[in-house]
């Protein structure tokens, strides 16, 4: 049975749209993903936005609870039931129906569409709900309905938000899941399972905590996929569902071990934590060491840590990837067409942490042995001193992916405690620079007044696909805290709302407009707030509610909008060139420059960047006229137009193209004719992380300024070689270059050293410092020189000083000469009785070796 479609085709029935699921990373800048099924209605239930038509949705909804309020990472392999990743099965209804229908509708679609046993089902309801209680009899036998307090049975998405008090449905799985932890509805053990939570929402809450009535009350309902998939198949748990044992089994298969479940933690972490991996970088999320990406690394590195503790040494997860695709790509099919780039992420990102894990065992050993050697022999009948460092275990934790239970288990045995207290100290901090990372500056635009703008206004008029001039009537201003003013006096800074206007507000990667209110205000930026065109102004003249204005878009957009239609044209090639995996990760368009960031595994060759130049190019050049349309997005599908994973498109959608050359969902300004970008020139190529790489272009005007950049640059090189063809200048200084080098040889080698040498009983004998040459060879040369020899060169070479010493037919010993000689000079040494080499570090001792090496072989020899 699908319980997916069953679950969607049973409320389409009951008149709810069928909504498809929206990315993991919502719109609301507040949260870090979507953690239930209501996120993306969110700003429906408070009323922010109107209500859709139909009041009634209903969606199977990808969640991931791994930070932020809902958070099940630490759970996730060590009970039946929690994920990272999971699917949300929810109906809603914006101010519809309520209570009783929610209740009638989970009950008929548990217990008659899906056939779940009557006798099974237990139900909790908020201690202060006598109506839903009541409800609920009709069903329910009274000694299967519980009371619970708040902790139970009130759900908030967030800290503020849409929330209200909460009915949920128990499964009882039988005695035989009693786990021995509390065994009781809502308690943690296995016996009653939670599947189906039916939320009442009635408030607003606000960060201060108090609690606005909505203006509706609503519905909200979330039942666990993989808790009723696992239930109707008979499985004491979901991961022995047909969810996941695909994948399980893979592993099973990759170390050849057996998974059983008592002993299995580590096989279930890897099953969830491969689903939540795949479909964040499907969707574009990638590895990173702040906000979501580093969620993403660390979920990655944990499930890498439970590997290497079942054996694993090198990447393996990549190789999952398929599993989970065979299962989850007939719902989800941007997991078929991200495959291949997400396994060689994923490889890459693993292979890299298997480098570290080694390191981090490393780093724990020292530290280990340190805090041991601080500790001596009395200390150590107390505890005291006996401490791990919490700073260790933080890096441990934070640059080694050491999660803390695997260090304090490493810690097992050794009579050691850990500082956990410092690590918890750190934690919080990292933790605030995580979520400030993710916060970002969404914070005060959340508080703002745009609620009462969008119910008094709703959306303003944008009309600067045709003008860039155009008169409005200031409908509303707001100060820089985005609150409402009547009126903004000179000099002051804040936002207005234009009723008709020409300025585009930064979104699809085009920056937003900037320019005049002609008179009144500089127009620094254009933003949207809630689909509100917003412009940031600061006055030159006080502006009140009421002006109408003469508004004019500055000349600048004339240049991005270059750049726009060139971005679109350069996806296009780029999917040519490169291959249909390559997917827009990000895109920045502006007046003097753009920036594509995209999926593909390895930098882009010489030839690949080449090509892609030339064949946007050649299609800027054949003058493609470009044409706007407006159509129905079925129809834009169906025309083959590239959309962007996670943007969020309306019924109707703008379709930019270019004829054949490019055809994209798009609602930025663009050339009327692709003649006008003049030309594209990429100024740089990089990666931006594992697996994705960063084109930098130019066109327009900024294309011909990077060209006089260029030319004033081979004019200095020019000047610097003089030679008008540089190439030639460049082979002359070349060629000069190797003439010197060996004109400088044979001087350095022309240079005669003046050797001096005694006799000693009839043996030449040679103490002497050589500046130059080899003082090997000259050895040698001495000793072709005479019959009977001792000599001893030496020479300085930088702070160093090399010695050599050569003894031919004369009773001495070479080695031995070198042995008494080289610690003078703070060095040491030896070698053959005929020969011997050695260096010294102090230079200054020169002179002294000198006199002693003559010293040493004159009384040899005598
Ligand atoms: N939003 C509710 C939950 O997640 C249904 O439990």
């Amino acid at each position: 049975m699908d319980i997916r479609e069953e679950y969607l085709k049973y409320f389409e029935s009951k008149n709810h749209e069928r909504v498809a699921s929206a990315p993991l990373v919502p719109e609301d800048a507040t949260l870090l993903f979507n953690n239930a099924g209501m996120v993306p209605f969110k700003s429906i239930f408070t009323g922010e936005v109107p209500r859709p038509t139909n009041p009634r949705a209903s969606s199977c909804q990808t969640c991931l609870r791994a930070g932020g309020k809902h958070n099940d990472l630490e759970n996730v392999g060590h009970t039946a039931r929690h994920h990272t990743f999971f699917e949300m099965l929810g109906n809603f209804s914006f101010g519809d129906y309520f209570k009783e229908e929610a209740i009638d509708y989970a009950w008929e679609f548990l217990t008659e569409v899906i056939k779940l046993p009557v006798d099974k089902l237990w139900v909790t309801v908020h201690e202060s709900d006598d109506e839903a209680e009541k409800l609920w009899k009709k069903h329910v036998p009274a000694d299967k309905i519980l009371r619970l307090g708040d902790a139970d049975n009130f759900w908030s998405m967030g800290d503020t938000g849409a929330c209200g008090p909460c009915s949920e449905i128990f499964y009882d799985q039988g005695e035989e899941h009693f786990n021995g932890k509390e065994d009781y509805l809502g308690g943690e053990g296995d016996r009653f399972l939670e599947i189906w939570n039916l939320v009442f929402m009635q408030y607003d809450k606000s960060s201060d905590g108090s609690m606005t009535p909505l203006p509706k009350p609503s519905i909200d309902t979330g039942m666990g996929l993989e808790r009723v998939v696992a239930i109707k198949e008979g499985k004491r748990s979901n991961y022995d569902s047909s969810l996941f044992m695909p994948i399980i089994n893979k592993v099973q298969t990759l170390i050849g071990k057996e998974y059983k479940y008592a002993t299995g933690a580590s096989y279930r972490v890897i099953a969830d934590h491969i689903r939540t991996a795949l479909f964040l970088l499907a969707q574009g999320i990638n590895f990173s060491n702040e906000g979501r990406g580093y969620v993403l690394r660390r979920i990655l590195r944990r499930a890498v840590r439970h590997g290497y503790l079942l054996g694993f040494r090198e990447a393996f997860m990549y190789k999952l990837v398929d599993s989970v695709v065979e299962i989850m790509g007939g719902e989800y099919d941007y997991l078929i067409t991200k495959a291949n780039v997400v396994k060689e992420q994923i490889q890459l990102e693993e292979a890299r942490f298997f480098k570290t894990i080694e390191s981090g065992i490393e780093l724990f050993e020292e530290e280990l042995k340190n805090t041991k050697d601080k500790v001596n022999v009395e200390d150590r009948e107390s505890t005291l001193g006996y401490i791990f460092s919490g700073e260790v275990a933080f890096k441990l934790y934070d640059t080694f992916g050491f999660p803390l239970d695997l260090t304090e288990d490493m810690l097992k045995g050794k009579n050691l405690d850990l500082d956990s207290a410092k690590f918890e100290e750190l934690m919080l901090e990292q933790r605030t620079r995580a979520k400030a990372a993710w916060k970002g500056s969404g914070d005060s635009q959340a508080h703002g007044d745009f609620k009462e703008l969008l119910e008094k206004f709703a959306e303003n008029t944008f009309v600067g696909y045709e003008f860039l001039a155009h008169s409005g009537e200031v409908l509303a201003l707001l100060d820089a805290q985005f609150k409402h003013a009547d009126i903004l006096q000179v000099g002051e800074s804040g936002w207005v709302l234009l009723d008709t206007t020409p300025f585009y507000a930064e979104s699809g990667g085009q920056m937003g407009d900037s320019g005049e209110l002609e008179g009144f205000a500089k127009v620094e930026d254009t933003r949207k707030f809630f689909g509100l065109n917003l412009s940031q102004i600061t006055l030159s003249k006080t502006l009140k509610v009421g002006d109408v204005v003469e508004a004019t878009v500055d000349i600048s957009r004339t240049e991005i909008i270059k750049h726009h239609s060139a971005t679109h044209l350069l996806h296009a090639i780029l999917y040519d060139v490169l291959g249909e995996h390559i997917s827009q990760a990000g895109s920045l368009v502006e007046d003097k420059r753009l920036r594509f960031d995209f999926s593909h595994p390895k930098a882009l060759t010489h030839e690949e960047l080449v090509e892609i130049e030339t064949r946007v190019n050649r299609d800027v050049l054949r003058a493609i006229p470009a044409k706007t349309e407006v159509m129905c997005i079925e129809d834009a599908k169906k025309s083959g137009a590239k959309a962007q994973f996670g943007e969020k498109y309306g019924d109707e959608v703008r379709v930019v193209s270019f004829s054949d050359a490019s055809v994209e969902f798009c609602g930025g300004v663009h050339v009327d004719n692709s003649a006008n970008i003049g030309s594209f020139i990429i100024t740089k190529e990089s990666g931006v992380s594992a697996g994705v790489r960063r084109i930098e272009a130019v066109v327009g005007h900024a294309a011909y300024e990077h060209f006089c950049e260029q030319r004033v640059m081979i004019k200095r090189v020019e000047a610097e070689v003089k030679n008008l063809d540089i190439m030639a200048g460049i082979s002359r200084l070349k060629s000069n270059i190797i003439e010197l080098k060996t004109e400088l040889k044979e001087s350095l080698e022309s240079v005669k050293v003046e050797i001096t040498s005694n006799e000693v009983n009839g043996v030449a004998v040679v103490v002497e410092e050589l500046p130059s040459g080899d003082i090997k060879e000259k050895i040698d040369e001495l000793k072709n020189q005479n019959e009977k020899l001792c000599a001893m060169l030496f020479q300085v070479k930088g702070d160093k000083v090399l010695i050599a010493a050569g003894v031919k037919g004369a009773d001495a010993k070479a080695g031995d000469w070198i042995k008494k000689i080289a610690p003078i000079l703070g060095g040491g040494g030896g070698g053959r009785p005929d020969f011997a080499q050695a260096g010294g570090k102090d230079k200054t001792k020169l002179p002294d070796a000198k006199t002693q090496a003559l010293a040493y072989i004159t009384e040899v020899l005598s």
